[in-house]
Parts: C-alpha cells; sequence; structure tokens
C-alpha cells in the first residue's frame, strides 16, 4: 500500500538495520523567489534499489535533482551522501563522490564523438583532473579509451556507434550516450531526469532492463519519468510530487493508484500528460 506522507521526519523505505543510507535529504527546500519549487523534502535512498519520481510538470521534480547535484542551492534543509554531509560541496567535486546524472535535456559536446563523450564520464570517475583541465582539446586528441568506456558502450547498446557524432544519431541513440557517459562515472548513486523521453516502447524496454540490470551491482538509482508502466516495471519504490512536497510514497503500482496522485494529475490518464510535453 502506499502511503500518504507527512511534510516532517524522513521517510523512504527502511533498508537493513545499520545500515547508512545512500542519500539522505532532510526538510529540503529550494525556493526561486515566491516559488516553491522544492518545500520541505525528506527522504531516505539505499543501495541496490531504484527509487522513481512522479508527478504533474512543476511539481518540483528537476529541482530536486538539481538541489541533490548541487546545481542550484539549497534553501533550506540538508542532503547526507553516504552519512556525510554534501550540501556545502561544489557541483564538480560530487563526481569524485559518486554521484552521476542525466539531464531532462540532452547535453552531449557535439564536436565529440560517442566515444569521447563517453570518456568524459571515465575522466571524472578516475579523476584525471590534469585532463578534464585540458578540456575539448584534450579530449578531441587521439587515445586509448579507458576500459570504462567499452564497458559503458556495451551495456548502454552502442557498440558500431562510437565514432559517429551526436549530430548523427537519433534523439533515442543520443539519450543513450548520456546514460553511458554517467555509468563510466562508476556512480553509487545515478540520477536520470527523463532518460527515455523521445524513446519508442522497445528503446524504453532496454533502458529498464539497464536500469534493473544495474541493481546488482549495488548502484542506487533515482529515475524520474511520466511513463506510468515504465515506473512500475522499473522501480522498486516510487515518490510521488505535487507543488514541491510528496504527498504519497510506497511500491509503484499502489501509488499510481492513490488518490491524492489521481487528483494531482486532475484525472488526465498518465499517457496523455506524458504526450501532452
Ligand atoms: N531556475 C528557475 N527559476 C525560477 N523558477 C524555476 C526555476 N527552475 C524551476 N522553476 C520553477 O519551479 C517549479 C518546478 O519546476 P521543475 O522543473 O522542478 O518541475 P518538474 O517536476 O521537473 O516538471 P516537468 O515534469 O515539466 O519536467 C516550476 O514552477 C518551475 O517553473
Ligand atoms: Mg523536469
Amino acid at each position: 500500500m502506499s502511503t500518504s506522507v507527512p511534510q516532517t521526519g524522513t521517510s523512504g523505505p527502511p533498508g537493513p538495520a545499520g545500515t547508512t543510507p545512500v542519500l539522505e535529504l532532510r526538510d529540503v527546500a529550494v525556493h526561486f523567489g515566491g516559488v516553491k519549487a522544492v518545500d520541505g523534502i525528506s527522504l531516505q535512498l539505499e543501495s541496490g534499489l531504484i527509487y522513481g519520481i512522479i508527478g504533474p510538470n512543476g511539481s518540483g521534480k528537476s529541482t530536486l535533482i538539481a538541489a541533490v547535484t548541487r546545481l542550484t542551492p539549497l534553501t533550506r534543509g540538508e542532503l547526507l551522501l553516504d552519512g556525510r554531509p554534501v550540501h556545502d560541496v561544489a557541483a564538480s567535486r560530487l563526481a569524485g563522490l559518486g554521484v552521476a546524472r542525466t539531464f531532462q535535456t540532452v547535453r552531449l559536446l557535439p564536436d565529440l564523438t560517442v566515444r569521447a563523450n563517453v570518456q568524459i564520464g571515465a575522466d571524472a570517475r578516475s579523476g584525471d583532473e590534469a585532463q578534464q583541465r585540458r578540456g575539448p582539446a584534450g579530449w578531441l586528441r587521439p587515445r586509448a579509451a579507458s576500459p570504462a568506456v567499452a564497458e559503458a558502450v556495451a551495456r548502454t547498446r552502442l557498440e558500431g556507434f562510437e565514432d559517429h557524432y551526436p549530430s548523427e544519431l537519433s534523439y533515442g541513440t543520443q539519450r543513450r550516450v548520456e546514460i553511458a557517459r554517467a555509468i563510466a562515472m562508476g556512480p553509487r548513486l545515478l540520477l536520470l531526469d527523463e532518460p527515455t523521453a523521445g524513446m519508442n516502447q522497445t528503446e524504453r524496454a532496454e533502458i529498464s532492463a539497464l536500469m534493473r540490470s544495474m541493481r546488482t551491482d549495488g548502484l542506487c538509482q533515482l529515475l524520474v519519468e511520466h511513463d506510468v508502466q515504465m515506473m512500475i516495471d522499473t522501480c522498486d519504490y516510487v515518490f510521488a510530487m505535487n507543488s514541491g512536497r510528496l504527498i504519497a510514497q510506497g511500491a509503484p503500482a499502489d501509488v499510481v493508484q492513490d488518490p491524492a496522485v489521481q487528483e494531482a494529475y486532475l484525472g488526465r490518464k498518465w499517457r496523455d500528460h506524458a504526450r501532452s510535453e
């Protein structure tokens, strides 16, 4: 059963006794002037599980991910990664702490091949600061791809595309390159903001299977998606947001039926909602 959520205290599925959550949010808020994009969220994410966030457009899902990845400052609250406070850590340091993400819109470097784009993730993982300082000029230099790149390319079924440029790829394939770049970082926590937007059902099922396969590595994943069937097929646990707050959480199939969640979507069919974007 899903549960309606009190707005204070921590929430999330109980982990094994004594374990430290991979990520903990304590009363996190992000306000933009008068807009309370995120307004007091507390939750805990455990390793080896896939979490989902659903909610209507503008409910604060992307802002929550931006807050966790330090791309937007917190108005209040605390972020803990493996029990350590990170709300003052610079975004650029999070990769080294095992946090990777994909964005709601594709963000690949257009002048770099697929291999070089994915290599950026591997460089962040290895902490190759000299390489990162050289920036695109360094990335453009031919060099042997690291094993992390080959592994990420294989996992996302991008073999054969390594020498292509993003503009030569379908939108769905570009999104897979983004996921490959994130995987190449070898994260402990992977945040995916609408990774299957622009993909067909077959491609979505592949991403879902990929995410399920990564649970065995102990990876903690947080997925934002509007496709309710994908959420049910993929996630172990789902949080529902509306107006910056949690309104329900629990097993995916229960949460999507929750009256508060149904009301937040004003009776619109989930698929219709996804298509309207
Ligand atoms: N940089 C910003 N400045 C001002 N307002 C912002 C900013 N970013 C987001 N907002 C506002 O915060 C609210 C939450 O936006 P957010 O993008 O987090 O929603 P979302 O749940 O990801 O929506 P969608 O499903 O459409 O992606 C919206 O009202 C949005 O207009
Ligand atoms: Mg969003």
